[in-house]
């Protein structure tokens, strides 16, 4: 953070603030369940409605996820290992089900996007990583992605999504954990600008190099090529990551609702 240090500092104090009310609001759903999203200024998109998609396909997906995984005993899936690579064709094939134009960036990134109603407003992000630590649970990073999916789904098929003020875009990062190569936020680093070019010659335990690796799976791996990945700060409204770095999530029964509400508050 350079210019506008302050800005981005406020708007991530919101942003806890926002889920931290979304995830209170999830845990109260259980006490008393009601029609919320039309309670909640959501007029006609009934989370009960779509609870197959947010609850139950939610659930089914974080379970199909985790049995993707580079070991026969623990979830394990490093930076562009044949295990992440199979996760983000996986997470293409449910970013398309849910309306996406969907695409793998030069470091393994795997996005999804809408252009809403004007394609060149600044675009909602949303998502999280796609690699895990070595036995992770089967929640960590992939609740941000499924989570972020099922709530573009229940928007397309209520056929809101194109209406939507400003493009939507899910990002499941290829590294978070540093896990092959030492250096975190591999995925994220590139899209915010700040990847540093050295790290390209960092070499995984095997004496292969983040740049090998990158042609390997057939990308460029350049300096050139990584630096373009820069996403202006101009292009981008906000980013909100549903996490969970335990084993067990927040209750994914009050999954519904907890999108419901999130999607509420960043309409206004
Ligand atoms: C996960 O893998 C196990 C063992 O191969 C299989 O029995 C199970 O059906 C799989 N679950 C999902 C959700 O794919
Ligand atoms: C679309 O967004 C751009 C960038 O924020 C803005 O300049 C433009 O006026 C918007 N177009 C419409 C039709 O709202």
């Amino acid at each position: 953070m350079k210019k506008g240090g302050f800005a981005g500092y406020v708007a991530l104090i919101l942003v806890t603030t926002l889920l931290q009310t979304c995830l209170v609001t999830a845990f109260l759903a259980d006490a008393a369940p009601q029609p919320f999203a039309t309670a909640y200024g959501f007029p006609g998109f009934s989370s009960m409605r779509h609870r197959s998609i947010l609850r139950d396909e939610v659930a089914a997906r974080l379970k199909e996820l985790g049995n993707v995984s580079d070991s026969k005993h623990v979830l394990e899936r490093t930076f562009l290992s044949p295990a992440a690579v199979a996760a983000g064709r996986l997470l293409i094939t449910w970013m398309k089900d849910a309306g996406l134009r969907t695409w793998e960036d030069k470091l393994g990134n795997v996005h999804g996007r809408s252009d809403g109603a004007n394609a060149t407003a600044p675009a909602l992000l949303l998502g999280s990583h796609l690699d895990t630590v070595i036995d992770a649970g089967r929640y960590d990073g992939a609740l941000g992605i499924v989570t972020a999916i099922a709530a573009v789904k229940a928007l397309k098929i209520e056929g809101k999504l194109q209406q939507f003020p400003r493009p939507i875009e899910i990002i499941a990062f290829s590294d978070e954990e540093g896990i092959r190569f030492q250096t975190t936020f591999l995925g994220s680093s590139a899209v915010a600008g700040t990847f540093q070019p050295k790290h390209l010659k960092n070499l995984d335990a095997r004496g292969i190099s983040i740049g090998a690796a990158l042609r390997a799976a057939s990308h460029e791996g350049t300096v050139e090529s990584v630096s373009s990945m820069k996403y202006e700060p101009s292009s981008v409204w906000g980013y909100v990551e549903v996490r969970s770095g335990l084993r067990v999530p927040y209750r994914v029964h009050a999954m519904d609702l907890f999108l419901i509400t999130c999607f509420r508050y960043l309409l206004l």
